[in-house]
């Protein structure tokens, strides 16, 4: 288990029309839960909502403020067509953006496709609970995890105090 990770109490929101409508499984809310379990995080909570931006909030402060965990992480509706507000829900319940994780995730899938820069993902804050926006397919939620698992651990560590420093993990100096 990575260092750290067990302090990590995780949802996902899957957002999705079609999810929502019993149109499509839910395969990118299923490869967050299981990325998310292989590092170490004990049980993840999970839930469908459609494309609608007070619904995704409803989730979104349902999680943060009264399950409650300290990691989200929202799959789909980032894009560019007119249904894609993920980001605007995100951006209606934190309050203090931290925008390493999307801005991360938007420059290192630019080597994976130009299509990295169709994404309006944002990441914040609601209160002490970490709230990270993904695209909707499972490879894209796949390579994107990858790209910011490596501060995850830390991260959850200093938004609950529980950090003394912020030495590089072993092996990095
Ligand atoms: N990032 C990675 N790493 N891999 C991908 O395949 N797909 C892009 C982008 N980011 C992609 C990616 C595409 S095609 C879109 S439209 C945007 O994410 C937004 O996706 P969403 O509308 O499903 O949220």
């Amino acid at each position: 288990m990575t260092a750290g990770a067990n302090l990590i109490q995780a949802a996902v929101v899957t957002v999705s029309d079609k999810g929502f409508a019993g149109e499509r499984a839910d395969e990118s809310g299923a490869a967050l839960a299981e990325l998310l379990t292989e590092l170490g995080v004990g049980s993840v909570e999970r839930v469908l909502v459609p494309d609608e931006r007070a619904q995704i909030a409803a989730a979104l402060r349902h999680f943060a403020d009264e399950t409650p965990v300290n990691l989200i992480l929202t799959t789909g509706g980032t894009g560019l067509t007119a249904r894609d507000v993920t980001p605007e829900a995100t951006l209606d319940v934190i309050d203090r953006p931290a925008p390493g994780f999307a801005e991360a995730m938007r420059l290192l899938s630019l080597e994976k496709t130009p299509h990295a820069m169709l994404s309006r993902a944002v990441s914040g804050l609601r209160g002490r609970t970490l709230i990270i926006n993904m695209p909707g397919s499972p490879r894209a939620c796949r390579e994107q995890f990858a790209m910011i698992v490596a501060a995850l651990p830390h991260g959850v560590e200093k938004l609950l105090d529980q950090s003394g420093d912020c030495a590089r993990p072993a092996g990095e100096d």
